[in-house]
């Protein structure tokens, strides 16, 4: 793996964080306590092509890389992961499962709008029921002949309320297991399709969370996605792909958590000299720069794997494990750096550590991840 990075890979990760410092962070504080989407921002991550970053231009994309990906991700998370959830899930889930999979028609129709910014895309594969245990999808997608009849519900799902199109995993023929489940491009404005109340949430606050249920929602046969059958090895190929952008995201939320502590330590004097002259908060900034770097190189060598076009889901897992995991211990002692005032909103670890804790969760649990890396090692 060649670390060195490109111009044109430096140049993105300055476009992301001159973003991230001047355009999110002067409303992020609010954004968070309000449970406030970032709606404009989100339209401007689409104008400077943020939204479909690794998608060919002919499909609307910026024709980047995933090195670049994981550079802007990072940037981003370091102030607002509300924001970088949406980008990240219609980046890595939606757009890239649509260029990989989808047919030339949905290509057009569906990502186009998806990865020039101009609509939003949501990914539904959890339910009440089925989180971890993904093949034990309860809802349903009955043939009909020209086209699928959907029923059931989806938690927990990222854009829920603002996406225009969904990628609805569903399951079609109980009786054949994960071979008999279909993934599907849904549109928001169908009838029998109701977006559901909005989570109020520990972290990643501005993100939008809701619940959805689709009752008799008429689906067309060529919003299929694959061949019939497809939809989990679908969903797990697009996740493994979506846990190098999670992975980016604890990243940033770790450096970014970082940034404030050195930052702070440099403004704060205490027994007569600035706080980062003491060797207890030095050493405290020694272990975060420690463990960032570890986190950022899992994250670039799964990104360098994907770019090679080579297997990468035990990489994209274990970069996920660990930076999600660095992610808590470095917000947690960022907090300490900062002592009474880290306990408060405006000096933003707090928030980074509540977004922290997300990244442990979503897109397959750490326990999820560790099914997936001790499998590939005992393989
Ligand atoms: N690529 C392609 N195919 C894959 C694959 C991959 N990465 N992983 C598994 N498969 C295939 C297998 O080869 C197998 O196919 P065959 O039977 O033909 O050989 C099939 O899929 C079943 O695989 P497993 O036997 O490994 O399936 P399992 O039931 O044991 O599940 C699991 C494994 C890793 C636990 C999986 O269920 C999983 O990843 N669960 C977590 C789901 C998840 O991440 N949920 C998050 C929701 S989305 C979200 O959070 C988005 C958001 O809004 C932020």
């Amino acid at each position: 793996m060649n670390i060195e990075l490109t111009e044109e890979q430096l140049a993105v990760r300055d476009a992301a964080r001159d973003f991230a410092q001047n355009v999110l962070k002067p409303g992020v504080i609010e954004r968070d306590e309000n449970q406030r989407f970032p709606a404009e921002e989100i339209k401007q991550l689409g104008e400077l092509g943020f939204m479909g970053m690794m998608v060919d231009p002919k499909y609307g994309g910026g024709g980047m890389d995933t090195v670049s990906y994981v550079l802007a991700m990072e940037e981003i998370s370091k102030i607002d992961a509300s924001a970088s959830v949406c980008m990240s899930v219609n980046n890595s889930l939606v757009c890239w499962g649509i260029e990989k999979h989808g047919t030339e028609e949905q290509k057009q129709k569906y990502l186009v709008p998806l990865a020039s910014g101009q609509k939003i895309g949501a990914f539904c594969l959890s339910e009440p029921e089925a989180g971890s245990d993904a093949t034990s999808q309860r809802t349903t997608a009955i043939d009909k002949g020209d086209h699928y009849l959907l029923n059931g519900t989806k938690n927990w799902i990222t854009n829920g309320g603002t996406a225009s199109y969904y990628i609805v995993i569903a399951q079609t023929d109980v009786e054949k297991g994960h071979r008999g489940i279909n993934a599907f491009i849904v549109e928001k404005e169908w009838e029998g399709f109701t977006v559901g109340a909005k989570e109020n949430k520990l972290g990643i606050r501005g993100s939008d969370t809701h619940t959805l249920m689709f009752t008799d929602v008429k689906v067309p046969k060529e919003n299929r996605i694959g061949e019939d059958g497809f939809g989990f090895k679908f969903a797990m190929q697009v996740l493994s792909g979506g846990r190098i952008g999670i992975a980016s995201q604890a990243l940033g939320i770790a450096s970014g958590a970082m940034e404030f502590a050195i930052a702070y330590s440099k403004e704060r004097e205490a027994f007569g000299k600035p706080i980062h002259k003491h060797q207890a908060i030095a050493f405290k900034l020694a272990d975060m720069a420690t463990e960032i770097e570890a986190a950022r190189l899992l994250c670039l060598q799964a990104a360098c794997l994907k770019d090679q076009k080579k297997n990468f889901d035990k990489e994209s897992a274990m970069a996920k494990v660990f930076a999600s995991r660095v992610a808590m211990e470095v917000t947690v002692e960022a907090i300490q750096v900062h002592g009474g005032y880290g306990y408060v909103k405006e000096y933003h670890v707090e928030r980074l550590m509540r977004d922290a804790k997300i990244t442990q969760i979503y897109e397959g649990t750490t326990e999820v991840q560790k099914i997936v890396i001790s499998r590939a090692v005992l393989a």
